[in-house]
C-alpha cells in the first residue's frame, strides 16, 4: 500500500441508510419520518442518497411505501437520488417515480442470489437485460451491484474471475457504472485492494463505487484501501446502520459520518459538511428505538477539544 501518496482530489459518498439500513430494522420507520431524514441528507453534500427498493413489499415490508417515500422528497438538484431494483416489475416502479438512477443488484454467490432474490444469476441477468432495454431513452441511468464479490456466506470466496464476468455482462447490457458490494462483511484490505486494481486496469474508465459492511471490523481498513488503489465513491450508512436480511449475522453497512471524518482527516475533502451530518445522525436512537453503531457520533471529532482535567 502507498497510502494516499497520490491524493485524489474529492471523494464522492452515496448514504444508504434509509435503504440498506430501514430494510432490516425490527420496526417500521413511518413514511413521514423517513422523507424527513432524506430531506435532511439532501442538505448535508452527500453526492447520492439510495432512497428505498422497489422489491416485493413480502420480502422487505419496511420498504414497501417506496412509492409515496420516492415522491414525498424534495429533490436537491445537485443529489443523485437511486432505488434499488432486482426485476422488471421494480424497474417499472421506479421509473414511473422518475429515479435519478436505478441500482441493479445480483449476488455472484449463487446461493446467496437465490436466498435473497430467489432467482439464479442468470435469471438476474435475463430480468437485468429487459430493464435495460425498458430504460433506454429515459433520463433514468443503471448502475449494476455486483453483491457478495469479496465473499458469499454460503458459496465462500469468489474467483475475480467471476466479478469481472459479472461487470463485463453488466457493462456490454449498457450499465453506465458498477457497485462492488462486500454484502455480508467478508473483505479484507489487500484483497480490497487488488480487486480494485484489476478492476481499474480492466474498466478504466468505468466508475466504481465501494460498498462495505462493518461486520468483522475491517469496513474502514478496506475503504481506505480501496481509496488507496484510487476508488474515490463509497457507499455508507448514517449511523453505521443496515445490513442483508438473507445475510447470517450481518451488521451495519460503514458509518458514513465515520467514514467522511476518516477521510477529511487525511486531507481529502468529500463535499459533505460532517456537522450537519452528525446532527442528522443524532436523530436515528430516537427514530429507530435504539443505539447505532457509528462512533463519531459518541466520540466526537478528533478536533474536539476538552476542558483539561483539574490536577488533584
Ligand atoms: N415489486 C413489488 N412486487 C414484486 C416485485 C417488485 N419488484 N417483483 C415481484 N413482486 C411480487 C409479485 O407480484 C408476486 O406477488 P404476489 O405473491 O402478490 O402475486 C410476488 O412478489 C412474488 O413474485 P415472483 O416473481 O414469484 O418473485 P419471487 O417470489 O421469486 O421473488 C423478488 C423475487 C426479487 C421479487 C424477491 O425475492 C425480492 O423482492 N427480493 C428483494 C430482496 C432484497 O431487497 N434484499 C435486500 C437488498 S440486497
Ligand atoms: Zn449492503
Amino acid at each position: 500500500m502507498s497510502m494516499l501518496s497520490r491524493r485524489p482530489e474529492r471523494v464522492f459518498i452515496n448514504d444508504v441508510a434509509v435503504r440498506d439500513g430501514f430494510q432490516s430494522e425490527p420496526r417500521f420507520v413511518p413514511t413521514e419520518d423517513k422523507i424527513r431524514l432524506i430531506d435532511r441528507l439532501s442538505g448535508t453534500g452527500v453526492a447520492k442518497i439510495e432512497v428505498t427498493s422497489f422489491v416485493s413489499p413480502k420480502a422487505i415490508p419496511n420498504l414497501r411505501d417506496a412509492e409515496e417515500v420516492m415522491r414525498g422528497i424534495a429533490r436537491n438538484p445537485g443529489v443523485v437520488y437511486v432505488a434499488l431494483v432486482p426485476n422488471v416489475r421494480g424497474c417499472e416502479r421506479a421509473l414511473a417515480c422518475d429515479a435519478d438512477e436505478i441500482n441493479l443488484v445480483m449476488s455472484i454467490g449463487e446461493s446467496h442470489n437465490l436466498a435473497n432474490m430467489r432467482m439464479s444469476c442468470e435469471q438476474s441477468l435475463s430480468q437485468f437485460r429487459q430493464v435495460m432495454s425498458l430504460v433506454r431513452g429515459s433520463r433514468t441511468r443503471v448502475n449494476g451491484t455486483i453483491a457478495t464479490a469479496f465473499g458469499c456466506p454460503f458459496d465462500g470466496d469468489q474467483p475475480v474471475d467471476r466479478v469481472l464476468w459479472a461487470a463485463e455482462n453488466y457493462l456490454n447490457m449498457g450499465m453506465q457504472s458498477i457497485t462492488l458490494a462486500d454484502t455480508t462483511g467478508m473483505a479484507q484490505p489487500v484483497q480490497v485492494a487488488q480487486l480494485c486494481r484489476q478492476f481499474r486496469e480492466m474498466f478504466p474508465t468505468i466508475p466504481l463505487t465501494l460498498h462495505f459492511h462493518n461486520t468483522r471490523g475491517m469496513g474502514l481498513a478496506n475503504a481506505l484501501a480501496a481509496l488507496d488503489a484510487g476508488v474515490v465513491s463509497f457507499d455508507a450508512s448514517l449511523g453505521g446502520i443496515g445490513g442483508c436480511p438473507f445475510a447470517p449475522g450481518a451488521t451495519g453497512n460503514i458509518c458514513t459520518e465515520d467514514l467522511v471524518h476518516m477521510i477529511e482527516s487525511c486531507g481529502v475533502p468529500t463535499g459533505v459538511d460532517l456537522d450537519r451530518l452528525l446532527d442528522a445522525a443524532r436523530e436515528l436512537p430516537g427514530l429507530l428505538g435504539h443505539d447505532v453503531p457509528g462512533q463519531v457520533l459518541r466520540a466526537g471529532k478528533r478536533t474536539d477539544l476538552h476542558q483539561r482535567p483539574i490536577a488533584a
